[in-house]
């Protein structure tokens, strides 16, 4: 049997699949083990099945055993991840695609009406108490006949699509390509950013983080939004230069926020805190019980078709 180190612990059902399928070494208090203990952990095991807390970076690499010949991420995103120092030790990486899709997309839709309806706000009001109901009391952007720009039109980009337009948000996107017409179903294709963000009312960030998303939200860009618009995002805090959006926020250029994800998580920018209009998340995602399930899953069963078959289809790098 194959020997893995777990990093993070898993929901029951997929430690007892994990125990049925390897010899896997468990975390069984949740530590969040440093680079070097990854390190030392992985000596005489096959495979690790990592976790987006994990930062595997080409020092961390480099430095794993010669018998660790796979990486089984256990998340969509796998930025945490050098691809190409794993590539150049021989070490397969696999993420979990699409388990995840549709309860990342229901944060997604969470964040654009917590942005758009002032929810931050509301909540905080509520709780204080002696709020006064007035005819413009915490007036928000109605959803209906607004404009979303969604960046990245993947399989969660889609499904937001799916459900913002059925509350009757107008859809344009950007992506690398243009889909076909029957996954557009109508939404407005952009060949550019800046043509995107320019009729973007609120923006959803559904693209992976790769070297050529990284601050696509900047100082230059934040200017092509209309005034007053919307940003959120349900990818990756690196896509987004936080100081370049803050002084927007400060400025009203942009209006509000909704943010699931950040750079140096959990340890957010707390220039987000200072706002009043912020709808922020701990990286909420893919927490549901039943995706957590099968992206563990997922990732154990990359582990395992990668050991019997050589292959995997949701290689990487
Ligand atoms: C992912 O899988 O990348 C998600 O962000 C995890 O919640």
């Amino acid at each position: 049997m194959k020997k893995i180190l777990i990093t993070r612990k898993l929901i029951k059902e997929s430690e007892d699949k994990a125990a049925k399928t390897f010899d896997p070494i468990f975390n069984s208090n949740d530590e969040l083990y440093s680079q070097p203990k990854v390190i030392e952990m992985s000596k005489g095991c096959d495979g690790i099945l990592s976790s987006l807390t994990d930062k595997m970076d080409q020092e961390t690499i480099n430095q794993l055993p010669d018998t660790i010949k796979i990486i089984s991420n256990f998340a969509v995103g796998f930025g945490n991840i050098d691809l190409d120092a794993a590539k150049k030790r021989g070490i397969t990486v696999t993420n979990t695609p699409e388990v995840l899709s549709d309860a990342t997309a229901e944060i997604g839709i969470l964040l654009i009406l917590g942005a758009c309806r002032r929810a931050a706000e509301g909540i905080e009001s509520a709780k204080v108490g002696g709020w006064k109901w007035s005819a413009d009391y915490l007036i928000g952007k109605q959803l209906t006949g607004t404009r979303l720009g969604i960046l990245g039109m993947g399989r969660i980009g889609q499904k937001i699509a799916k459900i913002a337009r059925s509350l009757g948000m107008i859809i344009h996107y950007h992506n690398r390509s243009k889909l076909s017409e029957d996954k557009e179903l109508g939404a407005v294709y952009h060949k550019d950013i800046k043509s995107l963000f320019s009729v973007s009312d609120v923006l959803s960030i559904c693209c992976p983080a790769t070297k050529e998303t990284e601050n696509m939200i900047n100082k230059e860009t934040v200017e092509f939004f209309p005034k007053g618009a919307i940003i959120t995002n349900v990818a990756r805090g690196d896509i987004i230069d936080d100081e370049a959006l803050i002084d927007a926020l400060n400025r009203r250029k942009i209006y509000a926020v909704g943010l699931d994800v950040y750079k140096n998580e959990p340890n957010l920018n707390p220039g987000y805190l200072q706002i009043k209009s912020a709808f922020i998340l701990p990286h909420l995602g893919s927490a549901t019980k039943d995706t957590r399930i099968a992206m563990a899953n997922l990732a154990i069963d990359n582990i395992d078709d990668f050991f019997k078959t050589g292959n995997c289809k949701n290689k990487v790098n």
